[in-house]
């Protein structure tokens, strides 16, 4: 398996994977919004292969915390294995590599609604534990964040997703 930036060329493919991953058309949407928009970070938009097939895809954006200071943080969404390679550690290995590169990049933290049974195994915990707030009415445990290296306390507040996101 190699993990690497997309490319233009991958579009289409990263379109297909996530439709088939979440048997319905929004993520795929998604993307091409954020893609689109003024919070996509091209090297955050990671493709795993497969013998040169795309088989997998992550996608690290920025989403505003809106505490005392709005401030740009990561988040994570989607992320979306093909259904014949899922539980083979492509989803893992796709993470590791974005909160790899969210490291050296120094960003401070990342967020990520999700499975905490998942996710957890990453470093990711209930949001609440850093006084992160959902937007959503939600279960406290399946909104998380992973603090990084550069994190410091003023990450705090409200969670505020971009227009981008609209219809998840
Ligand atoms: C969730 C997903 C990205 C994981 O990728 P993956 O390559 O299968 O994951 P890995 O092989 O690295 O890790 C396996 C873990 O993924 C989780 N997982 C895999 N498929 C899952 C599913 N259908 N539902 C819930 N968790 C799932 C499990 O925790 C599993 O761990 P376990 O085997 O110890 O139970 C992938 O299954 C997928 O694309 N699912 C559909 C879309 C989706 O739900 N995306 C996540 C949005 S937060």
């Amino acid at each position: 398996m190699n993990i690497r930036c997309e490319t233009l060329e991958d579009y289409t493919v990263i379109a297909e994977v996530n439709k088939l991953a979440f048997d319905q058309e929004n993520e795929a949407k998604i993307v091409e919004k954020i893609r689109n928009s003024d919070r996509y970070i091209p090297e955050f938009s990671l493709v795993a292969e497969v013998e040169n097939v795309v088989v997998g895809h992550i996608l690290f954006s920025y989403i505003d915390l809106v505490g005392e200071e709005t401030l740009q943080v990561l988040g994570l969404a989607p992320l979306a294995v093909h259904p014949q390679f899922q539980r083979q550690g492509i989803g893992s290995a796709l993470i590791k590599a974005g909160l790899e590169i969210a490291e050296a990049k120094g960003e401070a933290i990342v967020i990520v609604l999700g499975h905490p049974h998942f996710y957890s195994r990453f470093g990711f915990q209930a949001s609440v534990v850093y006084e992160i707030e959902s937007p959503f009415p939600i279960p406290e445990d399946v909104f998380m964040v992973k603090p990084l290296q550069s994190y410091q306390k003023k990450y705090k507040g409200k969670v505020v997703y971009p227009a981008a996101f609209d219809g998840v």
